[in-house]
């Protein structure tokens, strides 16, 4: 991962400089640089024999909710754990001197740790547990590893029981989409809002290889509006962006911030 300063292309501050209205379409390589694996990343440790695609699915959980639910409460302590990277701070910063909204696809709260204000989080949350069965917010207890909860004590994963509603007693589930849901509809109707009003988006750290979301940076291209690619690979974004930088989120953000002298 490159930790050396980079020297942005002119144009693509400028780009920035122009802009009035920033949509920030961020993936997990935004939290890469904070600790927090990619959803792509060999899964590490306990979770390594286990596809993060198949954990996330509404059949993992009937199958097995207490190994989906122990595998989330192992992602909410990882990310407890983790802070906000020199990128997420860059973006707030950006906030500054315009419009920027957040649009991301993480589950983790690192943008609002950060200070910025996310106005979509288009795969949902990990801190909003919500019931299974009615889908009332869950405010109760068991919503996270216990302290002194030493994880690396386990051979296997933690099966941890699901706590159950109270309105309902269904068991509560992680707020997050699994593969196969819809995504919330109030999420995607603010991300549309908000790159149809925006004049530049900036793209960071995803894949762009899942739907609907990767129609978001598209939908701006079809519109004629230039999209910024922030990424230390190729991404599937990457032949149709206005501009592919390579470089990443925690030193790519923080040099457009010095190049704009802001
Ligand atoms: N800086 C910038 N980009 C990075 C960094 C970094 N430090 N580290 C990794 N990347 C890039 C990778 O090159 C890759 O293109 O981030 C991207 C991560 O891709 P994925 O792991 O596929 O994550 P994401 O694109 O967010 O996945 C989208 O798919 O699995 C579902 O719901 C899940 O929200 C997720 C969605």
């Amino acid at each position: 991962m490159p930790t050396t300063p980079v020297t942005l292309p002119g144009d693509v501050v400028d780009l920035v400089r122009q802009a009035h209205s920033i949509t920030v379409f961020s993936g997990a390589g935004m939290s890469a640089e904070s600790g927090v694996p990619t959803f792509r990343d060999a899964q590490t440790g306990l979770w390594e024999r286990y596809d993060p695609a198949a954990l996330a699915t509404v059949d993992a959980w009937d199958n097995d909710p207490a190994l989906v639910w122990g595998w989330y409460l192992w992602r909410m302590k990882l990310v407890g754990d983790a802070q906000p990277n020199p990128g997420h701070r860059a973006i707030t910063a950006l906030a500054d001197h315009r419009t920027v909204m957040v649009v991301t696809q993480n589950v983790d709260d690192l943008h609002e740790r950060a200070g910025s204000n996310v106005i979509s989080h288009l795969h949902g949350s990990l801190f909003e547990p919500r019931c299974s069965g009615c889908s009332a917010p869950y405010h109760g207890t068991g919503t996270r590893l216990p302290d002194g909860f030493d994880i690396t004590s386990y051979t296997e994963p933690p099966r941890i029981d699901p706590p159950s509603c109270r309105e309902c007693q269904s068991p509560v589930r992680p707020g997050v989409v699994w593969f196969g849901e819809a995504l919330p509809r109030g999420a995607w109707q603010r991300a549309e809002h908000a790159i149809s009003g925006s004049d530049l988006v900036l793209v960071i750290g995803t894949s762009g290889i899942v739907y609907p979301a990767a129609e978001l940076p598209e939908r701006a291209l079809a519109a004629g509006t230039p999209v910024i690619e922030f990424n230390i690979d190729e991404s599937a974004l990457s032949p149709y962006v206005t501009r592919s930088v390579r470089t990443s989120a925690a030193v790519g953000l923080p040099a457009l911030l010095d190049a704009l002298g802001e």
